[in-house]
């Protein structure tokens, strides 16, 4: 077994430092952030991921999970060292490199000899070489990792992934982090450091093609009076399309694919070519936002103007607290812009946390407990992010509590016989 050491404990890198200490290595996980790892040592996951605090909890009373803080602290005794931090976009859609390259600096003096670094952030391509710049050490290997999984499903995502993509000029580098994964059956494969970086972009600007899509069709299927959620059943029994990623929405959001799809186009445009169509899927993707944001102003009838709306949900998507980037927030900030104020309840956003108002300062939204709380007195109910839970909200009481009669279903989640039945306007998507 290894010793590997994670420099950056947020969703990748905690979720990698966790399975991996699982799947029986030993791990010391670094963060910059000593209130972070304080919690970390105590068994505290800072975030809600499925699974996560019980292998984290396996790892610190096995032994072979350990927190710290500063990433030349983890890596002076470890064979592998994983770059988990964040890639965020700069101002003109490239990404930001700078974290990547400070912790690389952080660590190049004390790594131990013939060690491997990797490369788990999604970086542009090139970024190998940059690490390797910054390292200088001829005697340490630079491989990318790119990591595939989904937030909410990390842990399975990371255990059970659809593949595993190394690339390293480097064969016996490759083949040492191959190793390391060697209790996981999937293909794994091996290619040049440029392919393997590709590969993560693409894969990433692909999924988001296919939500513009499939938005981009439930706008269709209102002006012809189709119904979308038919419409992608039928497309998805065909096996070369297949069912995932065909689910119409607010717009697409999160950490990763809005400043992946930007970076792409950026690479491709430094490297002479003039991605269009990638241009078009983000145009369309803000386009939805606008189109969500109006049915939500649209679904307030002028007798209940004056009241606040209901919303369930903030998170980019069930499963997780992430608020980064979500449509969610994005269609808020347009319907907060036509003076509507906004009551909103997520299960994963507590109001004393604060996340709210901290990330997003300028954006007025009072966060309470219960979906109840929020449609007390409200003109109308918008569900935003597809939690299970919302699929079973008392419509009844909902009817009695509520000053409207609206619902906009961004997420297509529920019956809509069902509000209706209780004298709901129900208002979906392509629907
Ligand atoms: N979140 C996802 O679903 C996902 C999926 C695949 C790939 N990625 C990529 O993985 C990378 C990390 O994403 P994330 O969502 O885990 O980010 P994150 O913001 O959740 O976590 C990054 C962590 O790195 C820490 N950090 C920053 N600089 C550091 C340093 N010098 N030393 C030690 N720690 C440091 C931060 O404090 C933070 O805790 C990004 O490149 C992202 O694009 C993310």
């Amino acid at each position: 077994m290894a010793s590997i050491a994670i420099i950056g404990t947020g969703y990748v890198g905690l979720t990698t430092g966790a399975c991996f200490s699982h799947l029986g290595h030993d791990v010391i996980c670094a963060d910059i952030d000593p209130e972070k790892v304080a919690r970390l040592q105590n068994g505290d996951v800072p975030i809600v991921e499925k699974g996560l605090d019980r292998l984290v909890d396996e790892g610190l009373r096995s032994g072979k999970l350990s927190f710290v803080v500063g990433a030349a602290e983890a890596s002076k005794h470890a064979e592998f060292h994983y770059l988990c931090v964040p890639t965020p976009q700069s101002d003109d859609g490239s990404a930001d490199l700078s974290y990547l390259q400070t912790a690389a600096k952080e660590i190049s003096a004390v790594l131990p000899e013939n060690s491997v670094v990797v490369n788990k952030s999604t970086v542009p391509v090139g970024s190998t070489r940059v690490v390797a710049r910054v390292l200088g050490r001829s005697d340490v290997a630079v491989v990318s990792n790119p990591e595939f999984l989904r937030e909410g499903t990390a842990v399975s995502d990371f255990l059970q992934p659809d593949r595993i993509v190394i690339g390293s000029r480097d064969q016996e580098a490759s083949i040492r982090v191959a190793a390391l994964y060697s209790r996981i059956a999937t293909p794994i494969m091996v290619t040049d450091p440029v392919s393997a970086e590709t590969i993560k972009y693409a894969s990433n600007a692909f999924l988001a093609s296919k939500l513009s899509f499939v938005n981009a069709i439930a706008t269709l299927c209102e002006a012809v009076g189709a119904d979308v959620n038919d419409v992608v059943l039928g497309m998805g029994y065909d096996s070369r399309i297949g069912r995932e990623f065909l689910r119409p929405g607010p717009g697409w959001g999160g950490s990763c694919f809005p400043k992946d799809t930007k970076a792409l186009a950026r690479i491709a445009q430094d490297a002479g070519y003039d991605f269009r169509f990638l241009n078009e899927v983000l145009q369309v993707n803000e386009e939805q936002f606008d189109r969500t944001a109006k049915k939500v102003v649209d679904s307030i009838s002028d007798e209940v103007s004056h009241k606040h709306i209901a919303v369930l949900g903030l998170t980019f998507k069930a499963g997780t607290d992430d608020l980064r980037d979500s449509p969610s927030i994005e269609v808020l900030k347009r319907v907060a812009a036509s003076g509507v104020r906004i009551k909103a309840y997520d299960p994963a956003v507590l109001a004393e946390d604060n996340n709210m108002a901290t990330m997003y300062p300028d954006l007025e939204i009072e966060v309470v407990s219960d979906p109840y709380i929020a449609s007390e007195g409200a003109a109308s109910l918008v569900i935003l992010t597809e939690w299970d839970e919302f699929t079973w909200l008392d419509f009844d009481k909902l009817a009695e509590i509520m000053e409207g009669s609206s619902i906009v279903d961004a997420r297509n989640l529920l019956d809509p016989t069902i509000p209706r039945r209780r004298g709901f306007d129900y208002i979906g998507i392509g629907r």
